[in-house]
């Protein structure tokens, strides 16, 4: 079976085809150019960059694998959540390709993708085995879940207010790196004292598992409006900004993995790219004798072979959400934890 996944949640257009499960051609093309200038993703113009550029991208994943339009069987999109207008681009072209050539489609959640990228690169039939906990850290979400069975996700916890990617790229933008912050922060870093100054962890005592960072962006602002760095001492900042959000990170998946007793642990999503943050997750597994996965940097950003690897069982199996599919900016993610208690 021959899959075609279109995703266009946020600043990128994917596209990326499957073969019986297994990744034949990933395509994405990014748009930090375009919104670079404005230190952060600008809604409007990413809907028309989608526009521009969602039939190139997935000409170009057909043309990798070696495929026509035609060889399709089914199609996988990203239904939510994410920026309205794009994920409406991608649903549109999917559901155009669908009734032209009446194919089935399903829709996928955003998050699902990021908990099964790492399959893509296992052999098909030895997917991660359930149950596994899954932290899932990017430029929109940050979130712990339980996949208990497939298709079946608990939310342990969530970020009350910012994303970890959004505290990166903010911190980013008032130290005058550049967007998207968080590479370039992981790049500084790595000439830096992580001990250099000491910014505060933010801690819930209710919603044990919930994460929060916005209280940190603000005291990282104040103290660099206080203690102007000079160019010699960014090292220094941006390794103890990134030390404190993967130490506020790794304390709320160690207090997740003892709770649910999870031997397996999924990291995905953009900031999983980050090099510290999988040095620090990958001895914590060590030390606890949990296994640790991460996809490479590649799948952990957005991409759709991710979104097509999550609606390919569905297809197989038959299903099809039909053109009534509708794009939803605000999508939850997992049965909550009281609801499962
Ligand atoms: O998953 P993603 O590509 O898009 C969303 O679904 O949001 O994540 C993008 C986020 C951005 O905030 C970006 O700064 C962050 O991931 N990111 C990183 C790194 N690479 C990307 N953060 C820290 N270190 C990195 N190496
Ligand atoms: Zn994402």
């Amino acid at each position: 079976m021959i899959v075609l996944g279109i995703e266009s949640s946020c600043d990128d257009s994917a596209a990326a085809v499957l073969r019986d499960g297994a990744l034949a051609a990933s395509v994405v093309s990014s748009q930090h150019a375009v919104h670079g200038p404005y230190g952060g993703v600008v809604p409007e113009l990413a809907s028309r960059e989608h526009v521009r550029h969602v039939l190139a991208v997935i000409d170009g994943a057909l043309s990798q694998a070696g495929v026509a339009l035609d060889d399709v069987d089914g199609i996988a999109v990203t239904r939510g959540p994410g920026l309205v207008g794009s994920l409406l681009v991608g649903l549109s072209v999917a559901k155009g390709i669908a009734l032209r050539r009446g194919l089935p489609l399903v829709g996928v959640h955003h998050l699902e993708g990021h908990m099964l990228a790492v399959n893509l690169e296992r052999p098909v039939d030895e997917p991660v085995p359930h149950p596994f906990l899954g932290l899932i850290v990017s430029g929109g979400h940050s979130g712990l879940y339980l996949a208990r069975a497939p298709g079946d996700y608990v939310c342990l916890g969530r970020t009350r207010d910012d994303a970890v990617g959004e505290a990166f790229d903010k911190v980013a933008k008032v130290l005058g790196l550049g967007y998207p912050g968080g590479p370039a922060i992981d790049r500084l870093a790595r000439e830096g004292n992580p001990r250099a100054i000491r910014f505060p962890r933010a801690r819930l005592k209710r919603g044990r598992f919930d994460l929060s960072f916005s209280g940190f962006k603000t005291a990282v602002w104040q103290w660099v409006r206080d203690n102007p760095p000079t160019e010699r001492e960014l090292p220094d900042v941006a390794a103890s900004v990134q030390e404190a959000l993967v130490d506020m990170l790794v304390d709320a998946t160690v207090e997740a993995l003892d709770e649910t007793g999870a031997e397996r642990l999924v990291v995905s999503g953009g900031v999983s790219a980050n090099r510290r943050l999988r040095e620090r997750m990958a001895a914590m597994g060590a030390e606890r004798g949990v296994e640790v996965l991460v996809p490479r940097p590649a799948l952990c950003t957005d991409n759709a072979a991710m979104i097509a690897l999550a609606g390919w069982r569905r297809l197989a199996a038959g299903e099809d959400d039909g053109l009534g599919l509708d794009a939803v900016a605000s999508l939850p993610f997992g049965a909550p934890l009281e609801a499962t208690a």
